[in-house]
């Protein structure tokens, strides 16, 4: 009996197998189709980037300490006419005594809620590209003094861009010289040419920060390092003085013939500007490989209007206006002497003015140091070998 029954036993098991293996099929299918939803956003996190959050400066976060925690002024009068931007408002003053006391009463404090996301970086003076453009009559007047002072304090990353060659300076002195080729006239396509090269040679060098300054500006480095702190190297940043107060409205070269205007603001290439990394690697179809002299033939504007007409016309990126970088285009007596040395930049000269400096008192005289740089040196490193030995008065 049981042999006889033994296949149809079989027949039905199978049945039974395989009826259970659709139903058990059906079932996981069913499992996994609910199960769909819920997996695919914690896998879209896994494989995207989190999106950053973009912040803007806080005004406060740019002033150095040191202003008096006692001043009657509570207006907002210290600081000045915000600047208006595409609907964005973002003034960034330099130093005033007693801005601690306005810390109530404007948003966005410290401790509040832009300070608190923002992401810090934790940035060191070698990861910032400080190129210095110059030309080969200013080697002597003007270059010595910047190596004597700030630049030898950031000789492994400053670079600066000349039209010459100089081999003598640059083995007495060890500092970086970049002979661009360009012409040496004032002309719009030679500076065009040099910002070209500054471009290219940043990218190569892989650091987060490309800062750029002439060569009558003096860096005050500490400060340059707090300032780009306060941002990320990823984000895009495009810090600069205005050197109007208004945008500058261009035309614009479409194909053929006809032109349309395009309004934006630059960074006055004589304070000098700083771009982050993450921005600059954007500017790449406009500014590399000699992008950039095409792109400001279309404008017919200078470099520094350029860089402005790249970032804030074309890729649409707010300068963040800083007054803590100078050009001899101010009157720089005006700076009060008190914040000086929180500024990031500072200059001198000027047309026809060469007693247009910034006050400031030291271990030199006017006739000794007519720009005051080696004095704003001599007070941030009072150690440096060349520096007037710091007199100590007895007490009488
Ligand atoms: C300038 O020309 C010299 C000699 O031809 C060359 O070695 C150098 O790389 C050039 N500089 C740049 C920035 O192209």
């Amino acid at each position: 009996m049981k042999t006889l029954h033994w296949p149809v036993r079989m027949h039905i098991a199978s049945v039974g197998v395989s009826k259970f293996c659709f139903l058990f099929s059906l079932a996981f299918c069913g499992l996994l189709l609910l199960l769909i939803p819920a997996l695919q956003p914690q896998a879209r996190q896994l494989d995207l980037p989190q999106p950053r959050p973009q912040v803007r400066p806080a005004p406060e976060d740019l002033l150095a300490p040191g202003g008096s925690e006692h001043s009657e002024e509570t207006d907002s009068a210290g600081w000045g006419r915000p600047i208006q931007t595409k609907g964005i408002t973002h003034e960034i003053h330099s130093p005033k005594r007693g801005t601690d006391s306005k810390k109530g009463v404007l948003p966005g404090g410290k401790g509040g809620r832009v300070s608190g996301s923002r992401p810090r970086d934790l940035l060191e003076l070698k990861d910032i590209f400080i190129a210095v453009k110059t030309t080969r009559k200013y080697h002597k007047s003007r270059l010595e003094l910047l190596i004597q002072t700030w630049v030898s304090r950031a000789k492994e990353q400053t670079y600066i861009f000349t039209d010459g060659e100089d081999k003598e300076l640059r083995m007495r002195t060890g500092v970086n010289i970049i002979n661009t080729n360009c012409s040496a006239a004032h002309t719009r396509q030679a500076l065009c040419c040099k910002m070209s090269v500054e471009y290219d040679k940043f990218i190569e060098s892989q650091k987060k920060w490309f800062c750029h300054v002439d060569d009558d500006n003096y860096v005050i480095l500490p400060s340059l390092l707090q300032l780009l702190s306060t941002y990320h190297h990823s984000q895009d940043v495009y810090l600069g003085r205005p050197s109007l107060d208004h945008p500058i409205e261009a035309a614009e070269r479409v194909k053929s013939d006809g032109s349309v205007s395009v309004k934006f603001w630059f960074a006055t290439g004589g304070a000098g500007f700083c771009i982050s990394r993450g921005l600059a690697l954007k500017m790449s179809p406009w500014a590399s490989l000699g992008n950039f002299i095409s792109t400001a033939e279309k404008i017919r504007l200078p470099d520094d209007c350029t860089i402005g007409y790249i970032i804030e016309a074309l890729l649409e990126v707010m300068l963040t206006h800083t007054h803590l970088f100078h050009s001899h285009l101010e009157s720089l007596q005006k700076l009060p002497t008190d914040t000086v040395l929180e500024q990031v930049t500072l200059s001198f000269g000027g047309f026809e003015n060469r007693r247009n400096v910034v006050s400031i008192v030291g271990g030199f005289s006017l006739s000794e140091d007519p720009t005051r740089f080696k004095t704003v040196h001599c007070l941030l490193y009072p150690d440096t070998h060349w520096c007037p030995k710091l007199q100590h008065h007895p007490r009488t």
